[in-house]
C-alpha cells in the first residue's frame, strides 16, 4: 500500500511536462498582460481626457499599482511592471528581472526581435514580456522634459517622483517589461486536474 501510494504520487508530479508548463504559462501570461495593459491604458486615456496629463499622473501615482495588485488577486498571480529606468522605485527589478531587461535592451540594440519568455525559478515560474514605447502618448509623460513633457507636468512629476529616471525615451525604445509570477506547484496541480 505504501509503495503504491509513493508510485502514484510520483506519477502525479511527472504527468505535466516542462514543455506543457511553458506552453500554458506563455499563453496565460500573454492573456494576463493583455488584460492588465487594457485596464491601465483605458483608465489612463479616460483621465487624460478628463484633466490632461496632470490628472492622469495623479491617477498613475495612486491607481496604477492598486490596479496591478487587484488584477493580481483576480488572476492568482503576481503582476508587475518594471524597467531599467524607473519612475517609481517600488517597481524596481529583482536580480533576475534586471538580467532579462539587459538582455532585451541588448537584443533591441542588435535589432533582434524581442520575445516574451518563460523562466523557471525554484518554486515559481516567471513570464516576462517587453514593453516598448510604441505610442506617441507615452512621450507626454516619458519623453523629453520641458518639450514633450509640458512644464507643469514636469513640476508635478518632480514633486511626486524625486528620483524619476523614466523620461527622455523615444519611439521604439524599451520602456520596461511585464513580469508575471506564477506558482509552479499550483499550475502543476491545475494542469493535472484538467488532464484526462
Ligand atoms: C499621464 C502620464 C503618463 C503616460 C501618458 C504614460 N505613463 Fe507610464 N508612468 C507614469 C507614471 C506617473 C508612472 C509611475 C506609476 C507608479 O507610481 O507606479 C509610470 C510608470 C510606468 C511604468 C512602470 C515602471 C516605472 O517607471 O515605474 C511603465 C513600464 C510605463 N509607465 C510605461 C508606459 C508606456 C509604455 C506608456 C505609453 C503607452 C506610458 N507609460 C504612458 C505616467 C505616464
Amino acid at each position: 500500500m505504501i509503495l503504491l501510494g509513493a508510485c502514484q504520487q510520483q506519477e502525479q508530479t511527472q504527468t505535466v511536462s516542462s514543455q506543457q508548463l511553458d506552453t500554458w504559462v506563455l499563453a496565460q501570461g500573454n492573456q494576463v498582460a493583455a488584460d492588465a495593459q487594457k485596464t491601465l491604458s483605458g483608465q489612463l486615456k479616460a483621465s487624460m481626457s478628463d484633466g490632461g496629463p496632470q490628472q492622469a499622473i495623479r491617477f498613475c501615482n495612486t491607481a496604477a499599482r492598486t490596479i496591478t495588485d487587484s488584477l493580481s488577486r483576480g488572476h492568482e498571480v503576481s503582476i508587475k511592471r518594471t524597467g531599467l529606468k524607473l519612475r517609481n522605485p517600488q517597481n524596481s527589478p529583482t536580480q533576475i528581472e534586471q538580467a532579462v531587461l539587459e538582455e532585451f535592451q541588448q537584443a533591441l540594440n542588435d535589432s533582434t526581435a524581442l520575445e516574451s519568455k518563460v523562466i523557471h525559478l525554484d518554486h515559481e515560474i516567471l513570464f516576462v514580456k517587453p514593453i516598448l514605447i510604441n505610442n506617441p502618448l507615452c512621450l507626454t509623460c516619458h519623453g523629453a522634459k520641458g518639450t514633450q513633457i509640458g512644464e507643469e507636468t514636469v513640476q508635478l512629476l518632480d514633486r511626486l517622483y524625486p528620483n524619476d529616471a523614466a523620461y527622455a525615451f523615444q519611439m521604439g525604445d524599451l520602456r520596461g517589461m511585464w513580469s508575471i509570477t506564477f506558482d509552479k506547484q499550483e499550475i502543476e496541480q491545475y494542469l493535472n486536474s484538467t488532464k484526462k
